[in-house]
């Protein structure tokens, strides 16, 4: 089985794991800005990475546009980002809903995994963009449970990377099935 590992990571998280994952695996991660859809072809196993940016796994559509092209392949995605791995409606709906068809989602299997935020490191349109965020979710008179947890998203400030999380993936993309 050819194996790849392609990422799209703005901030180091996202190619740290797709690193970890291709080691395990023994095949090569490639940053996506390096990657064409026609490339892929010559693969059994595509690995996608790609950090949650207002729930968009980025870079995604390099998989979801290409889709049918690519759908008789054993297809991973895996996202990295901040929202605490338990909320469930989060990442199996909203997550979900933003990024795959139901078709998609029947071919794709999917993982979330911890990123990291180091507010020293942002871009200034990312820290405006969190500080925005912020002052809109907190003006909210009675804001809902998911709305309370992005206001305490926005003063995330650590990296909370974790390679003991990438088992059960590694585990999938080894079975000898698509
Ligand atoms: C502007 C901005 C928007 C973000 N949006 C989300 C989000 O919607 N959901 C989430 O869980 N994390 C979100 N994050 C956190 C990132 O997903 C997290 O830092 C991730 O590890 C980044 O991966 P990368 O550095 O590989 O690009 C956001 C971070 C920034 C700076």
């Amino acid at each position: 089985m050819k194996t790849i590992v392609v990422y799209k990571s703005k901030y180091g998280s996202t190619k740290t794991y797709a690193e970890w994952i291709a080691k395990e695996l023994g095949c090569e991660a490639k940053d996506a800005k390096k990657v064409k859809a026609e490339d892929l072809t010559q693969y059994d196993t595509v690995i996608y990475g790609g950090g949650l940016y207002a729930e968009v796994i980025a870079g995604v559509s390099l998989i979801t546009k290409h889709f049918e092209t690519l759908k008789e392949k054993k297809l991973i995605v895996f996202s990295t980002g901040l929202t605490p791995l338990d909320c469930t409606d989060y990442y199996g709906k909203m997550v979900v809903e933003k990024n795959f068809t139901p078709d998609m989602m029947e071919r794709i299997k999917l993982y979330h995994y911890l990123g990291k935020m180091v507010v020293s490191e942002l871009s200034l349109p990312h820290k405006a963009a969190i500080k925005g965020l912020k002052k809109l979710m907190s003006s909210k008179e009675n804001p809902t449970e998911m709305e309370k947890l992005l206001i305490s998203l926005c003063d995330a400030d650590g990296d909370f990377t974790d390679k003991d999380a990438i088992g059960e993936l590694v585990a999938y993309a080894k079975q000898d099935v698509v």
